[in-house]
């Protein structure tokens, strides 16, 4: 496999073309951005914290039938992956009140909820990521009806699967966000990374934060944050 010009560059990945022409390298930046990238840093081991991290969850995801795009790590901060077209929808799984929803109905953060649910937002940076609903969705033309539906029931089972996953690390899943793309054939697939970036994820006993709350909030240091979490995953099995 070899690694080709450059495709995209996103806030915490770049994306390289490879010579075969369904498969895309993913490089795993050091970059640490927050409020639509009004706060950036550099901090130096967080693209392989994220590229190890991204791989056992996607790995584990695998292992419980949830198709997704993750091929292969390659090296410390690279991944191969399968080619989509990424649907510009965020979907966000929520267990317990965090974050902006805990500011839009102003509930206590950490408040408990008695079932999941799931957001969507317009993943466009100019608007800020909006929320949407489906009848949103329809207008833009963004997706259609029943592939909305299958990225909510894929987020509910991604939801089930790494809750199990993450209790079992002590950690507890507080919501996180996915992103779904579509292969030429135009089947649906979970893409972009799973990880500390893009859940959060505080101790199952402390509620100690380990996620990238860390760096919005200037409340510790992200890498400690970031390592205890692939430490608890089972993880630094590539070192
Ligand atoms: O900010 P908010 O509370 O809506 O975030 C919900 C979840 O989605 C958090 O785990 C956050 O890290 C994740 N998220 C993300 N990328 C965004 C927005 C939210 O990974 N653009």
């Amino acid at each position: 496999m070899e690694k080709q010009g450059l495709l995209y560059e996103g806030k915490a990945k770049r994306i390289y073309e490879t010579n075969q022409e369904d498969l895309l390298f993913v490089s795993y930046k050091d970059s640490a951005t927050a409020f639509n990238g009004e706060k950036k840093a550099e901090i130096t081991g967080k693209g392989r914290l994220n590229n190890e991290i991204s791989t056992i969850i996607f790995e584990a995801l695998k292992a419980k039938g949830i198709e997704n795009h993750f091929v292969q790590r390659v090296s410390e901060t690279e991944q191969i992956v399968k080619k989509v077209n990424i649907v510009p929808i965020e979907v966000v799984v929520r267990n317990v009140i965090a974050g902006s929803l805990s500011k839009r109905l102003g509930i206590e953060e950490g408040t408990a909820m008695k079932k999941p649910i799931v957001e969507l937002y317009y993943k466009d940076d100019e608007l800020g990521d909006p929320l949407i609903n489906e009848d949103h969705v329809q207008l833009l033309e963004i997706a259609t009806a029943d592939q909305v539906e299958t990225m909510k029931e894929m987020a509910l089972k991604v939801n089930e699967v790494l809750l199990n996953h993450f209790v079992a690390a002590k950690v507890r899943l507080i919501d996180f966000k996915l992103e779904f793309g579509l292969t030429n054939e135009g089947i649906l697939l979970l893409a972009d990374e799973v990880s500390p970036d893009t859940c959060r994820l505080w101790d199952l006993n402390t509620n100690e934060k380990f996620d990238k709350d860390v760096f919005r909030r200037d409340i510790g240091s992200l890498t400690d944050a970031y390592e205890e979490i692939l430490t608890r995953l089972g993880g630094n099995q590539y070192v």
